[in-house]
């Protein structure tokens, strides 16, 4: 039946992620190693793709069940056809809920005013560093770090606001660029989120040295731009905010790796071709796209749902080792960010 819903942890169902493309035209190599995903990787064909109604009504059901927040992730999201129409959709059957979307940003200028207008309430862009050698290799993609500051303010400016930034940090790549990063926000009405390198996937060669704890970040940042603890918008949040003294905003860290935050963790995950993931780091998920297509109601969807839900364990980033992040884990780009 419909109505909020816990896990085993007394976790509810917050949050929906929906990953709309496993392609991106991306390569960062901590989530889309070119070496793995190159010319012969193959995608999901068209038809695996859960179709934009499939979607609102899963939504739909989520939302029965306690969720507000949706974000539209992938891949690349701005690389699925007619997006706005999806956010459009959404924004028409879900009137109340958050609804935001995770990009990579090289396709966002063009699209910003359509999103916002299609009802989208935020974006959230991913910027790995604003020095343009290092975010072209990052990307791998030879996509250059101004064109996506030039979306960036695009989206404010269309009213996509405020937006987040993503810095994932690596060590000795990009984390000499942190306090770059944080000075080039800083008083822009944006806020930048540093993210602990982590082991999604099974394809990024992850280890435990790559990874620059945040409290090394929010030393580093504190020591050039005093900054305190404020408190969080909401239970649950994934990143720990820091404000400036000086009143010029606030910059955050999301530890996943060195404070793990899967006990207030109320997040699902759809992925491209709607299979139903209760964890990030999950090994299996439950394919809800055989429901959808084999004409099941929606108190039987709704149902499976609340009973995947009501069975969920998860907290895997309280047990991680070197072993778990060798699992086979769902790559981040098909099952969403
Ligand atoms: P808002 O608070 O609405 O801005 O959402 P958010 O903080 O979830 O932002 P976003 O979706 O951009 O998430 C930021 C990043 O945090 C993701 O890209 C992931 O790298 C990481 N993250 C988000 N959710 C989880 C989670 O459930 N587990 C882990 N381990 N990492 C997560
Ligand atoms: N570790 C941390 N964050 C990651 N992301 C992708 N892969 C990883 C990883 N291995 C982030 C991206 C983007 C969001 C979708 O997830 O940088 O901001
Ligand atoms: Fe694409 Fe985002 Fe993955 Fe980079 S992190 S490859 S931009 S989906
Ligand atoms: Fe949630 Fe899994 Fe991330 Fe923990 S590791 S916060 S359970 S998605």
């Amino acid at each position: 039946a419909p109505g909020p819903v816990q896990d085993t942890r007394h976790r509810g169902l917050h949050d929906l992620r929906i990953s709309v493309t496993d392609r991106c035209n991306f390569r960062c190599p901590y989530c889309m190693p070119r070496s793995v995903f190159d010319e012969s990787y193959r995608f999901l064909p068209h038809e695996e793709l859960l179709t934009f109604e499939e979607i609102v009504r899963v939504a739909k059901l989520f939302h029965t069940h306690g969720t507000e927040k949706i974000r539209l992730t992938g891949g690349e999201p701005l690389l699925r056809h007619g997006i706005e129409t999806l956010v459009e959709m959404l924004a028409t059957a879900l009137p109340k809920a958050d609804l935001t979307l995770t990009t990579n940003g090289s396709l966002l200028k063009a699209k910003a005013r359509a999103l916002k207008a299609a009802g989208l309430n935020r974006v959230t862009v991913s910027l790995d560093s604003l020095d343009d050698a290092t975010f072209r290799a990052m990307n791998d993609a030879n996509f250059p770090a101004a064109r996506v500051l030039e979306a960036i303010d695009e989206a404010a400016a269309a009213g996509l606001a405020p937006v987040k930034i993503n810095m994932v940090v690596k060590r000795g790549i990009n984390d000499a660029h942190v306090i770059d990063m944080a000075r080039h926000f800083k008083g822009s009405g944006h806020i930048v989120r540093f993210i602990e390198y982590m082991d999604v996937g099974a394809t990024n060669g992850w280890r435990m040295d790559d990874v620059v704890p945040s409290a090394e970040i929010v030393r580093r940042i504190r020591e050039v731009f005093p900054a305190e603890p404020a408190n969080p918008n909401y239970t649950g949040e994934v990143a720990k905010r820091w404000r400036y003294l000086d009143g010029t905003g606030e910059f955050g860290v999301i530890s996943s790796v060195t404070e793990a935050f899967c006990s207030s963790c109320t997040r699902a995950r759809l992925s491209t071709d709607g299979t139903l993931y209760t964890c990030l780091f999950a090994q299996k998920g439950y394919a809800l796209k055989p429901l959808l297509r084999e004409g099941k109601s929606d108190e039987e969807i709704s149902n499976a749902i609340a009973s995947i839900w009501q069975h969920r364990a998860d907290n895997y980033s309280e047990q991680r080792t070197a072993d778990t992040a060798r699992q086979r884990k769902v790559e981040m780009s098909y099952i969403g960010g």
